[in-house]
């Protein structure tokens, strides 16, 4: 586009600011800036910004019917049939793993892709190991392919790649990772007005992790499963070590039973309490849906039945079953997925100096997509409720609940577990009866109790207060 196009163009969309320094810069630096213009979705932004008044009247709305989520408890299912079905779909090759891992980790404090975090409890294994781990073992259980898309932001990509690849590809084989970047969307003042982060360069910020639809089909992604008959996709976050990156039963859920359209289906496991910060599964016009935790009105969070648990306590552990050919259709359909607003510190470019300032409170509006919105956009979808301490255990806060501490401990109580089951006594605290020892599972020694079960390598017991690696 031309520099008359563009500014027509913003100037329609009242961003004509974001040309204000335009004759100051360098030709290189016009080119640039004149492509990140032309670049912008401005009529999506626009539709976003004009909505933004109308808000809170559209939320009080949709709250008021809002009904508790329609739960399939795992324990009420036919394991040994789904199981069945889910491995046979497995070894037919047509399964692929796919994470998100494009966000920041600034809660956690980590200045790195936070797949990097050391994360195990003894061997100080990074999540993307963790993971590596578990597909490899995967692959060997089943004989079969099992590729992994890593979705990243620009923000981490290149760092993603070279751990990776410091990593020798974590003898996954490099072909069969695939790493590819989501997109970005411009940072906006409070008053819908796109903010610079330079003089020729728009405030950019990761487009969240429902840019995975786009993002998935862009890169070619879906085009490549197409080829290689997957038709199934195991979705996880980077963040939570005891998410089963392949799940046998869970997949043959999906695929066949009568509540799932086989679009898309998700685990949930209920809420530690009503303040816990995960989304909630709920319904609303005959549609299953996420709430955010930030968007779920009090009332509803701390609803709770006759018999004092949470009505809606369906707590969303971010783990999902998609069919390749659902998130075609809402690729292709152009399906924009709703945006979400975070108010966040963006620094920016003072318009009348244009100098770079550096905000100490919110200044700035965020905008994101969220995966999970894709859920009411299926026909039906199954939501399974699952065990918290066999499955999640993440990753998100430096101290306190959800951090590298409680995570280390699930890891090793969930192997304690294991252990148990397969006769090994393992000797308690004496003053809380709890697990004392401290003990790490590889994923390749096994994938769950049944396997591991097999293992040669077994101790008889595991003394209070013991290092196990196994
Ligand atoms: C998330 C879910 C929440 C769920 C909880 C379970 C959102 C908005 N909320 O909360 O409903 O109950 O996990 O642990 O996701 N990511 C990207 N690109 C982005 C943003 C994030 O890839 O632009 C990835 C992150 O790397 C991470 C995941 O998405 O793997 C979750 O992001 P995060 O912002 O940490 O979500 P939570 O608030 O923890």
């Amino acid at each position: 586009m031309q520099l008359e196009q563009v500014r027509l163009r913003l100037a329609s969309f009242g961003q004509s600011h974001l040309l204000t320094f335009y004759d100051c810069l360098t030709a290189r630096e016009q080119e640039c800036l004149l492509a990140q213009c032309a670049a912008l979705p401005l009529e999506m932004i626009a539709r976003e910004v004009a909505s933004w008044s109308h808000v809170k009247s559209a939320t009080g709305d949709a709250n008021a019917k809002i009904e508790p989520a329609h739960v399939v408890a795992a324990r009420t299912v036919d394991a040994a049939k789904y199981c069945a079905i889910g491995e046979q779909i497995i070894r037919a090759g047509r399964v692929a793993c796919f994470t998100v891992a494009g966000g920041q980790g600034t809660r956690l404090g980590w200045n790195a892709p936070k797949g990097t975090f050391a994360a195990t409890p003894i061997t100080r294994k990074s999540l993307f190991e963790v993971f590596a781990e578990c597909i490899r073992a995967a692959r060997i259980r089943w004989e079969c392919a099992i590729p992994w898309y890593v979705m990243t932001s620009p923000q981490n990509h290149e760092a993603t790649r070279t751990f990776f690849q410091e990593h020798g590809w974590f003898n996954l084989g490099e072909g069969t990772v695939r790493l590819f970047e989501q997109g970005t969307l411009p940072s906006l003042s409070t008053d819908g007005k796109i903010l610079l982060s330079a003089c020729d360069a728009i405030a950019l910020n990761p487009d969240g992790h429902g840019g995975a639809v786009r993002a998935l089909s862009t890169s070619g992604a879906l085009a490549e499963m197409q080829r290689e008959n997957i038709d199934t996709i195991s979705y996880f976050q980077i963040d939570n070590p005891l998410a089963k990156a392949i799940d046998p039963l869970f997949l043959g859920l999906h695929a066949a039973h009568p509540e799932s359209s086989n679009e898309v289906s998700s685990k949930v496991v209920a809420k530690r309490d009503a303040n816990e910060k995960v989304g909630v599964f709920c319904r609303r016009a005959d549609r299953s849906l996420v709430m955010e935790y930030s968007d779920l009105p009090a009332n509803l969070a701390q609803a709770v039945g006759p018999d004092g648990s949470l009505v809606h306590f369906a707590g969303s552990i971010a783990i999902h079953a998609f069919s390749r050919p659902f998130l075609e259709r809402l690729a292709s359909a152009g399906h924009e997925l709703p945006l979400h607003r975070a108010s966040k510190k963006v620094p920016c470019v003072n318009l009348a100096t244009g100098a770079l300032t550096e905000p100490t409170t919110a200044n700035a509006i965020k905008l994101e997509s969220f995966i999970f919105d894709a859920v009411p956009l299926a026909a039906r979808s199954l939501i399974l409720e699952t065990a918290r301490e066999e499955e999640f255990a993440p990753i998100k806060n430096a101290d306190g609940e959800d951090s590298p501490a409680t995570c280390v401990r699930a890891q090793s109580n969930r192997a304690a577990r294991w252990l148990e089951q397969c006769g090994v006594t393992i000797e308690r605290s004496a003053h809380d009866a709890g697990y004392d020892a401290t003990i790490e599972l590889s994923p390749l020694t096994a994938l769950d109790a049944e396997q591991l079960a097999k293992c040669q390598r077994l101790p008889k017991c595991v003394a209070a207060g013991e290092t196990l690696a196994l």
